[in-house]
C-alpha cells in the first residue's frame, strides 16, 4: 500500500479545530504531511496548550486517516503549541508608564488563606511555559509567600546601572522574574507596615526595578479589600484582575467584595474572571472519586451570578501545597492533571486579556488626593 499525500489531505480536511472555524489544512494548522509506503508523518501546530485539546486533535486525526484513506496505516503526529499573540501593551499612560511592561494582572481574594499565591505561581510558571515574558511581584506586605513558593527566600536582588541610575534586579527562577516585600524583611521576623511605608516599597519594587521587557506582570496581593489595594492601583494601571475563591460561602461572600472593589466607579479595572481553588478533593487511590468538601462550584455559580468570566478549577492535591512548600510550583510537573488545569485556567487568563485590550480603554491608575477622596474610594 502506497499512502497518497493529497488523499491523506483531504482527509485532513474533514477535521475542524474548535474555535478555528475553518479545517485545520484550510486553517493552516497542518503544517507538512509526509508519506511513506502505508506510513504517514502529520506535523500540526495548534493554538490550544492544554494536553485535552492535543490528545483529542491526534485521536481525530488517527480516526479519520484510518476510516477515510487505509485502516492499516501507520500514523505519526507531531502536535506543537503555537504560543497565542501577546496581548497588545496597554499600560502607557499619562504620567507614569511602565517601559517594557505589556500587561498587569492582579491576582486578588477578598478572603485570605484561598490559594492566592498558589495561583499566582502557577500561572506564572505556565505563561513562562507558554513562551511569555512574566514577572511577578508579590505585594502581600502581611505575609508575603512568593520567595518560598519560587525557592528563592535567600536570596537578594541585586543592583544594577540602567542608563545611569541603579535598578533593583529581580531574581529569576524557572523562567519567572520575581521581586518581594519580603526580600525587605527578616524572615522571622512581624514587620508592621505603615501604608505610606509599604506603598514606597511598593513603588520601588515597580518603577526602580529593572524588569526589562515583560509580556505579564502579576502581582500576588494580600488578602482583603484595604488600604493597600487602594494605594496599587493608585500607583499602577493595572490591565485586569483574577478572583480567587474557594467554594465555601463564606470565602463566595469575600470574593464578590473583592469583585465590587475592582468595579466600582473610581477604581475601575476589569475583572479578567473568578477561578475555583479547592474545588474538589481526590485521593490518589481514587482517582475518579471527586469530594467536594467545601460546597460544590460555589465559585462558578459565584461567577455567573456577577457576569464574570469563570477562568476554571483547581482541585485539593497534597502535591500542590507540598510543592509549594519545597519552591517548585506544581504546576512545573508534566502531564499532570494539576498542569492541565493551570494550563486551562492560564489560556483563559490571556484569552480575556486579550479580549480586555481590544475592547476596552485603558486603565488609569487611579488618582486621589485628598483624604475625603480617599474615603469615598473606600467606602462606595
Ligand atoms: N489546590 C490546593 N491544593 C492543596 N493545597 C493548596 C491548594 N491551594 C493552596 N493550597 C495550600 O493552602 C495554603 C494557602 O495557600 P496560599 O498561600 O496560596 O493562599 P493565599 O490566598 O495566598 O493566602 P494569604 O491570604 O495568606 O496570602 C498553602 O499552604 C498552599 O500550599
Ligand atoms: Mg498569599
Amino acid at each position: 500500500m502506497k499512502l497518497n499525500k493529497q488523499e491523506i489531505l483531504n482527509a485532513l480536511k474533514t477535521i475542524t479545530v474548535p474555535g478555528e472555524g475553518q479545517n485545520m489544512v484550510d486553517s493552516g494548522a497542518v503544517t507538512n504531511v509526509v508519506t511513506f509506503a502505508d506510513e504517514v508523518i502529520v506535523d500540526i501546530t495548534i493554538k490550544n496548550p492544554s494536553l485535552q485539546a492535543r490528545k483529542k486533535t491526534e485521536v481525530e486525526i488517527l480516526q479519520t486517516i484510518h476510516r477515510e484513506v487505509y485502516e492499516k496505516a501507520k500514523i505519526k503526529v507531531n502536535i506543537k503549541v503555537e504560543a497565542p499573540a501577546t496581548p497588545q501593551p496597554k499600560n502607557e499612560i499619562k504620567g507614569k508608564p511602565i517601559p517594557g511592561i505589556s500587561n498587569i494582572v492582579a491576582v486578588a481574594s477578598g478572603k485570605g488563606g484561598v490559594g492566592k499565591s498558589t495561583v499566582t505561581a502557577n500561572l506564572a510558571v505556565t505563561l513562562a511555559k507558554m513562551g511569555f515574558k512574566v514577572g511577578v511581584l508579590d505585594a502581600d506586605i502581611y505575609g508575603p509567600s512568593i520567595p518560598i513558593m519560587f525557592d528563592v527566600a535567600n536570596e537578594r536582588p541585586l543592583s544594577v546601572n540602567v542608563d545611569g541610575k541603579s535598578k533593583m534586579k529581580p531574581v529569576e527562577n524557572y523562567g519567572v522574574k520575581v521581586l518581594s516585600i519580603g526580600f525587605f524583611t527578616k524572615p522571622d521576623q512581624a514587620v508592621i507596615w505603615r501604608g505610606p511605608m509599604a506603598s514606597k516599597a511598593l513603588n520601588q519594587m515597580i518603577f526602580d526595578a529593572a524588569w526589562g521587557d515583560l509580556d505579564f506582570l502579576l502581582l500576588d496581593l494580600p488578602p482583603g479589600t484595604g488600604d493597600i489595594h487602594l494605594s496599587i492601583m493608585q500607583a499602577l494601571p493595572i490591565t485586569g484582575a483574577v478572583v480567587v475563591s474557594t467554594p465555601q460561602n463564606v470565602a463566595l461572600a469575600d470574593a464578590k467584595k473583592g469583585v465590587a472593589m475592582f468595579q466600582q466607579d473610581s477604581i475601575n479595572v476589569p475583572v479578567l474572571g473568578i477561578v475555583e481553588n479547592m474545588a474538589y478533593f481526590t485521593p490518589e487511590e481514587l482517582p475518579t472519586n471527586k469530594y467536594y468538601i467545601f460546597g460544590q462550584e460555589g465559585a462558578k455559580h459565584l461567577a455567573e451570578d456577577l457576569e464574570v468570566p469563570f477562568l476554571g478549577e483547581v482541585p485539593i492535591v497534597q502535591s500542590i501545597r507540598e510543592a509549594g512548600d519545597v519552591g517548585r510550583p506544581a504546576a512545573l510537573q508534566t502531564a499532570t492533571p494539576i498542569e492541565e488545569a493551570f494550563e486551562t485556567i492560564t489560556k483563559n487568563v490571556v484569552e480575556q486579556v486579550v479580549y480586555r485590550n481590544e475592547n476596552l480603554p485603558e486603565t488609569e491608575a487611579i488618582k486621589i488626593t485628598t483624604m475625603a477622596g480617599c474615603s469615598a474610594v473606600k467606602k462606595k
